[in-house]
């Protein structure tokens, strides 16, 4: 299996980057790329180093790193440059076309890791780590800077795509709630539901309101300060926050390795744990929720980002046992169900088929393993480890997997594209490293 994994990669490799999957996704991703570096470090280390040094030739003056580099055009996908209109925005390199939102701050950890795993293996390291310490720095400082206007220490997305969790039920009432009379229909422009069966994608309608806001930017210049005003779409989300604290003490391990001062990155951890551990934890029914920082409300529905801070390093020891009791029992129906669903089994909206409403992630089980490990709870965090292995090994390099028992007998429990880049890298992680 580990030679399928290789091969995957190998298939997906371009010229400097790695594509998610040839089906559906074939740029380069923000956080995809991250899980990738990762896989490459065990096959052909040379690769993680020039995956992580492409991924930023897309960054943007202001610090912002694009959810997608569009290194060379591709009709096979939808929204492409044409509808992003990036090209008034300030980059270092002209020539690249990107979108414009950014995903999951996940560089600080991941070239922390690098920095681990490629120790004797690549010449230059220590090169490359001066070379991508200030631009990952400078990511998290326009997040600091521009998407927390109120200078709470949590920063905002403002696209549910944005959340790395595109079709999550977190975000089903404030994009319904949108205004979208005067909003473009885009349904014959999608490519996505030519190449995946569409009752696992979203929905047209969704659609509609993901194109509305990204009409806003456009009109707006992209400006922070605009869209901070006028986008109905600002959410405060648990699992983008956490992976923030859990790249600046990436950083920080950096920091010390390079000789760099550690005291601003010091001081936007302690403001943003204790953030996430007030505004985003309830402690009535024990879980952190997302926050409509629009429409000043929490969003009550639980989702697998609601454990991202056990991997952030973020919850008390009280925290961390109620979040394993929501693990093994609002998660599941019974033990012979596959964790970690992406929507818990009890949400209303949970569906075991359909993206991120409930199937199970491997990039989030990977974080969740390495959460409960840490927290001492090694016997889940084996059956996490289990569960995520046998769903590759026994059905191959899925985006994503059906969590039901009697899904066994359908046979269809790996959905979405298969052959995908982040299953395949973060398999080889495991199976190597945690
Ligand atoms: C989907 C996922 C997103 C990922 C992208 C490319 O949009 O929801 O997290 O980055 O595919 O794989």
């Amino acid at each position: 299996m580990q030679d399928l994994a290789k091969q995957v990669l190998s298939n997906n490799w371009r010229n400097g980057y790695t594509i998610p999957s040839a089906r559906l996704y074939p740029f380069q991703w923000n956080w995809d790329s991250g899980f990738i570096a990762l896989g490459w470090a065990y096959i052909e280390p040379q690769r993680a180093i020039d995956e992580v040094k492409t991924m930023f030739k897309g960054q943007w003056l202001n610090g912002n790193l694009p959810h997608i580099n569009f290194h060379h055009p591709d009709a096979n996908y939808f929204p492409g440059p044409d509808i992003w209109q990036t090209d008034v925005i300030p980059k270092f390199d002209t020539e690249l076309s990107t979108s414009g939102i950014t995903q999951p701050p996940v560089f600080g950890f991941i070239v922390d890791e690098l920095a681990e795993l490629l120790a004797d293996k690549v010449d230059g390291l220590d090169d490359f780590l001066r070379e991508i310490y200030p631009k990952i720095l400078a990511f998290h400082r326009y997040l600091y800077e521009k998407r927390d206007p109120h200078n709470e220490g949590l920063v905002y997305i403002q696209h549910n795509w944005e959340s790395g969790t595109d079709n999550s039920p977190i975000w089903d009432d404030i994009l319904n709630g949108m205004n979208v009379e005067n909003a473009r229909d885009v349904s014959s422009l999608r490519r996505d539901i030519k190449n995946v069966d569409s009752s696992q994608r979203p929905t047209n309608d969704n659609y509609i309101r993901y194109l509305a806001l990204i009409d806003l930017y456009i009109q707006y210049g992209y400006r922070d300060e605009d869209i901070a005003a006028h986008c109905p779409f600002l959410v405060q989300d648990v699992l983008f926050n956490s992976l923030l604290v859990k790249s600046n003490f990436g950083l920080i391990n950096l920091a010390k390795r390079l000789g760099f001062d550690t005291a601003e990155i010091e001081a936007w951890n302690t403001k943003t744990i204790e953030a996430i551990n007030t505004k985003l934890w309830d402690e009535t029914t024990g879980f952190y929720y997302a926050y409509d920082l629009r429409n000043q409300r929490s969003i009550r529905i639980k989702t697998s980002s609601g454990f991202a801070p056990l991997y952030g390093g973020i919850c008390n020891s009280n925290q961390a046992e109620k979040l394993v009791d929501h693990l093994q029992n609002t998660f599941i129906r019974g033990n012979d169900w596959y964790l970690c669903p992406s929507t818990a089994v009890n949400e209303p909206s949970f569906n075991p088929l359909k993206y991120w409403r409930g199937p199970v992630w491997i990039n989030l089980n990977w974080m969740i393993i390495q959460g409960l490990t840490s927290y001492g709870y090694g016997e889940l965090a084996a059956r996490v480890k289990r569960d995520t292995l046998r769903l590759i090994e026994e059905h191959g390099m899925y985006e994503y997997f059906d969590p039901r028992p009697e899904a066994e007998a359908l046979e269809e429990r790996g959905i979405g594209a298969d052959l995908f880049s982040w299953t395949a890298a973060l398999y080889l992680d495991l199976l190597n490293k945690h």
